[in-house]
Protein backbone atom coordinates (compact mmCIF):
# COMPACT_ATOMS: atom_id res chain seq x y z
CA UNK A 1 0.00 0.00 0.00
CA UNK A 2 0.97 3.65 -0.79
CA UNK A 3 0.29 6.69 1.01
CA UNK A 4 0.24 10.13 0.36
CA UNK A 5 -0.40 13.35 2.61
CA UNK A 6 -3.49 15.49 1.31
CA UNK A 7 -3.07 18.94 2.85
CA UNK A 8 -6.28 21.59 2.10
CA UNK A 9 -5.63 25.14 3.34
CA UNK A 10 -8.82 27.19 3.70
CA UNK A 11 -9.58 30.53 4.92
CA UNK A 12 -8.79 29.85 8.65
CA UNK A 13 -7.37 26.42 8.71
CA UNK A 14 -5.38 23.60 7.73
CA UNK A 15 -6.49 20.26 7.13
CA UNK A 16 -4.38 17.54 6.83
CA UNK A 17 -4.39 13.70 6.31
CA UNK A 18 -2.28 9.99 5.56
CA UNK A 19 -4.67 8.96 2.52
CA UNK A 20 -4.40 5.65 1.08
CA UNK A 21 -3.80 4.87 -2.60
CA UNK A 22 -7.73 3.65 -2.95
CA UNK A 23 -8.48 6.88 -1.08
CA UNK A 24 -9.03 6.43 2.25
CA UNK A 25 -7.72 8.63 5.12
CA UNK A 26 -5.98 7.00 7.81
CA UNK A 27 -4.62 9.57 10.18
CA UNK A 28 -5.62 13.34 10.18
CA UNK A 29 -4.38 16.52 11.78
CA UNK A 30 -5.37 19.98 11.61
CA UNK A 31 -3.89 23.57 11.97
CA UNK A 32 -5.28 26.90 12.64
CA UNK A 33 -4.22 29.63 10.31
CA UNK A 34 -4.71 33.19 9.74
CA UNK A 35 -5.77 33.73 5.49
CA UNK A 36 -3.75 36.78 5.55
CA UNK A 37 -0.06 35.44 6.92
CA UNK A 38 1.36 33.51 4.25
CA UNK A 39 4.11 32.71 6.21
CA UNK A 40 2.52 31.57 9.11
CA UNK A 41 0.58 29.13 6.64
CA UNK A 42 3.84 27.42 5.19
CA UNK A 43 4.97 26.98 8.73
CA UNK A 44 1.93 25.39 10.17
CA UNK A 45 1.45 23.49 7.07
CA UNK A 46 5.40 21.80 7.22
CA UNK A 47 4.33 21.20 11.14
CA UNK A 48 1.99 19.27 10.35
CA UNK A 49 2.96 17.20 7.90
CA UNK A 50 5.82 17.00 9.91
CA UNK A 51 3.17 15.50 13.16
CA UNK A 52 1.73 12.68 10.33
CA UNK A 53 5.19 11.56 8.61
CA UNK A 54 6.27 10.88 12.19
CA UNK A 55 4.11 8.40 12.45
CA UNK A 56 3.43 7.20 8.49
CA UNK A 57 5.36 6.08 5.56
CA UNK A 58 4.44 8.69 3.01
CA UNK A 59 5.93 9.15 -0.30
CA UNK A 60 4.79 12.57 -1.41
CA UNK A 61 2.36 15.50 -0.29
CA UNK A 62 -0.59 17.34 -2.34
CA UNK A 63 -1.51 20.91 -0.98
CA UNK A 64 -4.82 22.06 -2.13
CA UNK A 65 -4.48 25.57 -2.09
CA UNK A 66 -7.45 28.16 -2.75
CA UNK A 67 -5.78 30.12 -5.51
CA UNK A 68 -4.71 30.46 -9.50
CA UNK A 69 -1.33 27.70 -9.51
CA UNK A 70 1.00 27.96 -12.43
CA UNK A 71 1.22 24.99 -15.04
CA UNK A 72 4.08 23.82 -13.03
CA UNK A 73 1.94 23.77 -10.41
CA UNK A 74 4.35 25.17 -8.14
CA UNK A 75 3.68 29.06 -7.22
CA UNK A 76 0.07 30.44 -6.53
CA UNK A 77 -0.11 33.22 -8.92
CA UNK A 78 -3.18 35.14 -7.32
CA UNK A 79 -5.74 34.64 -4.72
CA UNK A 80 -8.86 36.46 -4.84
CA UNK A 81 -9.28 36.12 -1.02
CA UNK A 82 -5.51 35.01 0.51
CA UNK A 83 -2.40 37.75 0.38
CA UNK A 84 -0.86 34.75 -1.52
CA UNK A 85 0.87 36.87 -5.34
CA UNK A 86 3.33 34.69 -7.26
CA UNK A 87 4.34 32.32 -4.41
CA UNK A 88 6.50 29.98 -4.89
CA UNK A 89 4.36 27.73 -2.43
CA UNK A 90 5.77 24.09 -3.72
CA UNK A 91 9.67 25.45 -2.93
CA UNK A 92 8.79 27.22 0.64
CA UNK A 93 6.86 23.50 1.09
CA UNK A 94 9.53 21.19 -0.25
CA UNK A 95 12.55 23.30 1.89
CA UNK A 96 10.68 21.95 5.04
CA UNK A 97 9.51 18.86 4.44
CA UNK A 98 11.91 15.87 2.58
CA UNK A 99 9.81 14.43 -0.02
CA UNK A 100 7.95 15.48 -3.29
CA UNK A 101 4.94 18.28 -2.61
CA UNK A 102 2.45 18.70 -5.72
CA UNK A 103 0.42 21.89 -5.90
CA UNK A 104 -3.33 22.44 -6.88
CA UNK A 105 -5.94 24.48 -6.53
CA UNK A 106 -8.43 23.62 -3.87
CA UNK A 107 -11.31 23.00 -6.15
CA UNK A 108 -9.72 20.82 -9.01
CA UNK A 109 -8.50 19.01 -5.90
CA UNK A 110 -11.88 18.25 -4.94
CA UNK A 111 -13.14 17.46 -7.68
CA UNK A 112 -10.01 15.17 -8.69
CA UNK A 113 -11.25 13.23 -5.47
CA UNK A 114 -14.47 13.46 -5.80
CA UNK A 115 -13.83 11.76 -9.28
CA UNK A 116 -11.91 9.04 -8.33
CA UNK A 117 -13.51 8.39 -4.87
CA UNK A 118 -16.88 9.92 -4.70
CA UNK A 119 -20.15 11.39 -6.37
CA UNK A 120 -18.66 11.22 -10.04
CA UNK A 121 -16.82 7.82 -9.76
CA UNK A 122 -19.42 6.33 -12.97
CA UNK A 123 -18.96 9.51 -15.17
CA UNK A 124 -15.95 10.51 -17.52
CA UNK A 125 -16.98 14.03 -17.45
CA UNK A 126 -17.79 15.77 -14.23
CA UNK A 127 -18.19 19.88 -12.86
CA UNK A 128 -17.36 20.33 -9.36
CA UNK A 129 -18.51 23.89 -7.99
CA UNK A 130 -17.65 24.10 -4.03
CA UNK A 131 -19.33 26.80 -2.28
CA UNK A 132 -17.44 27.92 0.44
CA UNK A 133 -15.54 31.78 1.14
CA UNK A 134 -15.36 31.79 -2.50
CA UNK A 135 -16.99 29.56 -5.19
CA UNK A 136 -14.58 26.96 -6.95
CA UNK A 137 -14.86 25.33 -10.10
CA UNK A 138 -13.38 21.94 -10.99
CA UNK A 139 -13.69 20.02 -14.65
CA UNK A 140 -12.86 16.49 -15.13
CA UNK A 141 -13.74 16.06 -19.30
CA UNK A 142 -12.73 12.66 -20.67
CA UNK A 143 -10.98 11.72 -17.19
CA UNK A 144 -9.09 14.27 -17.17
CA UNK A 145 -8.75 17.07 -14.66
CA UNK A 146 -8.52 20.36 -17.15
CA UNK A 147 -6.00 22.79 -15.90
CA UNK A 148 -6.02 24.94 -19.26
CA UNK A 149 -2.77 26.03 -21.28
CA UNK A 150 -1.83 27.92 -17.96
CA UNK A 151 -2.66 26.19 -15.21
CA UNK A 152 -5.69 28.05 -14.16
CA UNK A 153 -8.88 27.14 -16.09
CA UNK A 154 -12.06 26.42 -14.40
CA UNK A 155 -12.65 30.07 -12.33
CA UNK A 156 -16.29 29.28 -12.84
CA UNK A 157 -16.66 31.58 -9.23
CA UNK A 158 -15.07 34.49 -11.72
CA UNK A 159 -17.73 34.07 -14.85
CA UNK A 160 -19.63 37.49 -14.44
CA UNK A 161 -22.95 36.78 -13.41
CA UNK A 162 -24.36 40.65 -12.59
CA UNK A 163 -23.08 43.51 -15.10
CA UNK A 164 -22.09 46.18 -12.91
CA UNK A 165 -23.03 43.59 -9.50
CA UNK A 166 -20.80 43.33 -6.65
CA UNK A 167 -17.43 43.76 -6.07
CA UNK A 168 -15.52 41.07 -5.79
CA UNK A 169 -11.73 39.86 -4.42
CA UNK A 170 -10.67 39.09 -8.00
CA UNK A 171 -11.55 43.18 -8.60
CA UNK A 172 -14.42 42.65 -11.00
CA UNK A 173 -17.67 43.48 -10.52
CA UNK A 174 -20.51 40.76 -10.66
CA UNK A 175 -18.93 37.45 -10.25
CA UNK A 176 -20.96 34.63 -9.60
CA UNK A 177 -18.63 34.01 -6.17
CA UNK A 178 -20.57 37.19 -4.88
CA UNK A 179 -24.22 35.84 -5.31
CA UNK A 180 -23.39 32.42 -4.01
CA UNK A 181 -20.61 31.71 -1.94
CA UNK A 182 -20.14 31.63 2.36
CA UNK A 183 -19.26 35.11 1.50
CA UNK A 184 -22.27 36.28 -0.27
CA UNK A 185 -24.38 34.85 2.04
CA UNK A 186 -22.61 36.21 5.39
CA UNK A 187 -23.02 39.91 3.49
CA UNK A 188 -26.92 39.40 2.95
CA UNK A 189 -27.45 38.24 6.36
CA UNK A 190 -25.47 41.36 7.79
CA UNK A 191 -27.07 43.98 5.78
CA UNK A 192 -30.22 42.74 6.77
CA UNK A 193 -29.58 42.45 10.36
CA UNK A 194 -27.36 45.98 10.01
CA UNK A 195 -30.58 47.51 8.76
CA UNK A 196 -32.51 46.69 11.96
CA UNK A 197 -34.84 44.51 9.69
CA UNK A 198 -37.07 42.42 12.08
CA UNK A 199 -36.76 39.71 10.38
CA UNK A 200 -33.00 39.49 11.32
CA UNK A 201 -33.75 39.44 14.70
CA UNK A 202 -33.10 35.36 15.20
CA UNK A 203 -29.70 35.03 13.64
CA UNK A 204 -28.87 38.84 15.34
CA UNK A 205 -29.73 36.91 18.60
CA UNK A 206 -27.74 33.91 17.83
CA UNK A 207 -25.34 36.22 17.57
CA UNK A 208 -24.78 37.54 21.04
CA UNK A 209 -26.61 40.87 19.37
CA UNK A 210 -23.34 41.69 17.38
CA UNK A 211 -23.52 41.75 13.75
CA UNK A 212 -20.28 40.75 12.92
CA UNK A 213 -20.42 37.35 14.58
CA UNK A 214 -22.97 36.43 11.82
CA UNK A 215 -21.15 33.69 10.25
CA UNK A 216 -22.26 31.16 7.52
CA UNK A 217 -22.33 28.25 9.53
CA UNK A 218 -24.50 30.71 12.23
CA UNK A 219 -27.14 31.09 9.33
CA UNK A 220 -26.96 27.41 8.28
CA UNK A 221 -28.35 26.47 11.93
CA UNK A 222 -30.65 28.74 12.37
CA UNK A 223 -32.06 27.50 8.47
CA UNK A 224 -32.14 24.07 9.98
CA UNK A 225 -33.72 25.27 13.57
CA UNK A 226 -36.68 26.63 10.41
CA UNK A 227 -35.68 30.67 10.89
CA UNK A 228 -37.80 31.98 8.22
CA UNK A 229 -34.74 34.56 6.58
CA UNK A 230 -31.95 32.24 6.97
CA UNK A 231 -33.98 29.74 5.27
CA UNK A 232 -34.85 32.51 2.86
CA UNK A 233 -31.32 33.53 2.44
CA UNK A 234 -30.10 30.32 1.33
CA UNK A 235 -32.42 29.55 -0.82
CA UNK A 236 -31.94 32.72 -2.93
CA UNK A 237 -28.17 31.60 -2.59
CA UNK A 238 -29.38 28.09 -3.73
CA UNK A 239 -31.46 30.00 -7.08
CA UNK A 240 -28.09 31.70 -7.89
CA UNK A 241 -26.16 28.54 -7.32
CA UNK A 242 -28.85 26.79 -9.80
CA UNK A 243 -28.91 29.07 -12.47
CA UNK A 244 -25.05 29.63 -12.64
CA UNK A 245 -25.31 25.67 -13.14
CA UNK A 246 -27.79 25.95 -15.95
CA UNK A 247 -25.35 28.09 -17.71
CA UNK A 248 -22.25 25.66 -17.19
CA UNK A 249 -24.07 22.95 -18.48
CA UNK A 250 -24.82 24.29 -21.24
CA UNK A 251 -21.56 24.97 -22.63
CA UNK A 252 -20.29 21.55 -20.99
CA UNK A 253 -22.65 19.08 -21.09
CA UNK A 254 -21.40 16.58 -17.81
CA UNK A 255 -22.44 13.63 -16.67
CA UNK A 256 -22.96 14.98 -13.63
CA UNK A 257 -22.98 18.11 -11.36
CA UNK A 258 -20.86 17.71 -7.77
CA UNK A 259 -21.16 20.25 -5.45
CA UNK A 260 -19.06 20.51 -2.08
CA UNK A 261 -17.59 23.74 0.00
CA UNK A 262 -18.75 24.52 3.56
CA UNK A 263 -21.95 26.11 2.76
CA UNK A 264 -23.26 22.66 0.98
CA UNK A 265 -23.63 21.62 4.64
CA UNK A 266 -27.02 22.99 4.47
CA UNK A 267 -28.20 20.15 2.29
CA UNK A 268 -30.95 20.14 0.76
CA UNK A 269 -31.85 24.02 2.06
CA UNK A 270 -29.23 24.72 -0.81
CA UNK A 271 -29.48 22.10 -2.94
CA UNK A 272 -33.57 21.88 -3.25
CA UNK A 273 -33.74 25.65 -5.12
CA UNK A 274 -30.58 25.01 -6.70
CA UNK A 275 -32.13 21.94 -8.16
CA UNK A 276 -35.47 23.71 -9.14
CA UNK A 277 -33.43 26.68 -10.66
CA UNK A 278 -31.42 24.50 -12.49
CA UNK A 279 -34.60 22.47 -13.77
CA UNK A 280 -36.09 25.34 -14.75
CA UNK A 281 -33.57 27.35 -16.47
CA UNK A 282 -31.26 24.48 -18.51
CA UNK A 283 -31.83 25.14 -22.36
CA UNK A 284 -33.35 22.85 -24.11
CA UNK A 285 -34.54 21.04 -20.91
CA UNK A 286 -37.26 18.51 -21.25
CA UNK A 287 -35.49 17.28 -24.96
CA UNK A 288 -32.37 16.48 -23.43
CA UNK A 289 -30.95 14.34 -21.08
CA UNK A 290 -29.21 16.45 -18.46
CA UNK A 291 -26.82 15.76 -15.52
CA UNK A 292 -27.99 15.50 -11.42
CA UNK A 293 -27.14 17.74 -9.68
CA UNK A 294 -26.06 16.04 -6.09
CA UNK A 295 -23.68 16.82 -2.98
CA UNK A 296 -20.02 15.93 -2.41
CA UNK A 297 -19.32 12.50 -1.43
CA UNK A 298 -16.15 13.03 0.99
CA UNK A 299 -17.95 15.99 2.23
CA UNK A 300 -14.84 18.07 3.80
CA UNK A 301 -12.23 15.80 2.90
CA UNK A 302 -13.12 15.92 -0.94
CA UNK A 303 -9.60 18.42 -1.51
CA UNK A 304 -7.41 16.77 0.41
CA UNK A 305 -7.90 13.22 -0.96
CA UNK A 306 -7.64 14.76 -4.55
CA UNK A 307 -4.43 16.44 -3.45
CA UNK A 308 -3.18 13.05 -2.01
CA UNK A 309 -4.49 11.49 -5.22
CA UNK A 310 -2.57 13.97 -7.18
CA UNK A 311 0.78 13.94 -5.87
CA UNK A 312 0.64 9.51 -5.88
CA UNK A 313 0.00 10.51 -9.65
CA UNK A 314 2.69 12.33 -10.08
C1 LIG B 1 -10.72 31.25 -6.29
C2 LIG B 1 -10.49 29.83 -6.69
C3 LIG B 1 -10.80 28.89 -5.55
C4 LIG B 1 -12.17 29.19 -4.99
C5 LIG B 1 -12.52 28.31 -3.82
C6 LIG B 1 -12.10 31.40 -5.71
O1 LIG B 1 -12.29 32.71 -5.30
O2 LIG B 1 -10.58 32.09 -7.41
O3 LIG B 1 -9.16 29.66 -7.14
O4 LIG B 1 -10.74 27.57 -6.02
O5 LIG B 1 -12.28 30.53 -4.62
O6 LIG B 1 -11.62 28.44 -2.78
NA1 LIG C 1 -10.47 25.45 -10.07
ZN1 LIG D 1 -14.34 37.56 -9.09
Amino acid sequence: MSATIGVDIGGTKIALGVVTDSGEVVARTRRETQPNRPEEIVSALADGIAELKAAHEVQAVGVAAAGYIDAARSTVLFAPNLAWRENPLKQQVEALVDVPVVIENDANAAAWGEFRFGAGRDVDDMLMLTVGTGLGGGLVVNRRLVRGAHGVAAEFGHVRAVPDGHRCGCGNRGCWEQYTSGTALVREARELAESGSPLAVGMLERAGGKVKRITGPLVTDAARDGDPMAVELLADLGRQLGTAIASFVAILDPGVVVVGGGVSDAGDLLLGPARDAYEHELTGRGFRPAAAVVRAELGNDAGLVGAADLALAD
